[in-house]
């Protein structure tokens, strides 16, 4: 990672630029901003053997939510590792990216995409689409970029595109002025988990499970989460690790009807204790410091309105969790309303925080919180 001496910064911006003209593989992985670090720090787990000597980039560029690794090469190995990652969204191949300038950017987009077509090997015997994500102000759509740079394909390379049965998926991601050409390995999201049959609006998303379990250490011991909902963090955590203890709680019906379905498709069910319970009743359900790691995603309150105390919801929130948890244990959660949660924690003094940081998932921005019960 970047923490190198002086001299493998340099050759790590080297290899950078190297790579965003086309000449050094490189692997670009998606995820939700914020948690760059942590997809680096999973590649560097996963992949280590493979991209020996590789290189890492967070926010490439300043793309929000991208992690740049420069491998040797691209191969079947690498593909089969990088696909096994819990932490991001998709895996691009980037092929190069220009600067977009004048009064025209969708005819630049057009006219690039017609001359550099893709920089490199692509079959064009198939079908293709264009997929692209734009971040920042533009006077145009990212369906607009989609429209023209797949116009500026179709005249190099006389493909077909096919929105559903497509055999390339080409990336043409606009950042601020900056405009990213590639192409993705990954059909679905890979956060989009195969065990998802109940799946309300609330849910987390599963890679953002994965990294609050990443924080919490979540290795071995016993585990709780009392607002479970569709089970997203527990059985992410029965992947996360062989030996932890899972229990599961949440005051809905529905919730825990869902969860069941999602945890039976996961394939999960002997490792997760899962109970129908309000959270204010824990205390006469667990002992106290029976659990080693809390990790939840309370919720946010967005939709309960304004009528909502958050300042009482949190206190007790906190005072449950220091109920449940034994001394030295971890607490994780999400939080939308975080001054308040800090306020709450000073007046009690229950937990010693950790860490804190702002994440983007699905439009929002909570903060994830990782305390100590002391
Ligand atoms: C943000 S959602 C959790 C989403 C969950 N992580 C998932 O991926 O599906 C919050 C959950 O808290 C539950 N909840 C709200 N108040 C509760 C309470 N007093 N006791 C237990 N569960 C509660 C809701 O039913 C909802 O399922």
């Amino acid at each position: 990672m970047s923490t190198s001496p002086r001299g493998e910064v340099l050759r790590h911006q080297q290899h950078l630029v190297q790579q965003l003209t086309g000449e050094t593989p490189a692997l670009l992985l998606t995820t939700d901003a914020g948690l760059e670090d942590l997809v680096a720090a999973e590649a560097a787990d996963r992949l280590g053997s493979a991209i020996k000597g590789g290189l890492y980039e967070r926010r490439p560029r300043g793309f929000h939510g991208r992690v740049l690794i420069l491998p040797p090469r691209l191969d079947p190995q690498m593909r089969n590792l990088a696909l096994q990652m819990r932490s991001i969204h998709h895996i691009i191949e980037p092929r190069y990216t220009f600067q977009l300038a004048g009064d025209e950017p969708l005819e630049q987009i057009r006219c690039t995409l017609r001359e550099r077509g893709m920089e490199g090997e692509l079959a064009t015997d198939g079908a293709f689409r264009v997929t692209s994500h734009r971040h920042g102000e533009h006077t145009f759509t990212s369906t607009d970029v989609q429209r023209f740079a797949g116009a500026g394909l179709i005249d190099r390379y006389g493909m077909g595109v096919d929105l559903v049965d497509f055999d390339h998926e080409i990336r043409v991601d606009v950042h601020n002025d900056e405009c990213l050409v590639g192409i993705q390995w990954t059909r679905e999201r890979l956060s989009k988990r195969s065990w998802r049959r109940y799946h309300p609006r609330a849910s987390l998303r599963a890679n953002v499970a994965y990294a609050l379990l990443r924080f919490a250490k979540a290795d071995e011991g016993r585990l709780i989460d009392p607002f479970c909902g569709s089970g997203t963090i527990p059985i992410e955590a029965a992947q996360y690790s062989d030996t932890l203890e899972i229990c599961a709680s949440d005051y809905s019906e529905e919730a825990i009807t869902g969860a069941r379905d999602n945890i039976a498709a996961a394939g999960v069910a002997p490792r997760i204790e899962l109970e129908h319970h309000d959270v204010r009743r824990l205390l006469d359900v667990h002992a106290a410091g029976s659990f080693d790691l809390l990790v939840t995603n309370p919720p946010y309150g967005i939709r309960v309105g304004q009528g909502m105390n958050f300042f009482i919801f949190y206190l007790r929130f906190l005072h449950t969790a220091a109920h449940l948890l034994r001394p030295g244990g971890r607490l994780v959660f999400l939080a939308w309303k975080r001054g308040i949660v800090d306020k709450a924690n000073q007046q009690q003094g229950y937990f010693k925080r950790l860490h804190a940081r702002v994440i983007e998932t699905g439009g929002i921005y909570p903060r994830m919180y990782v305390m100590e019960r002391r």
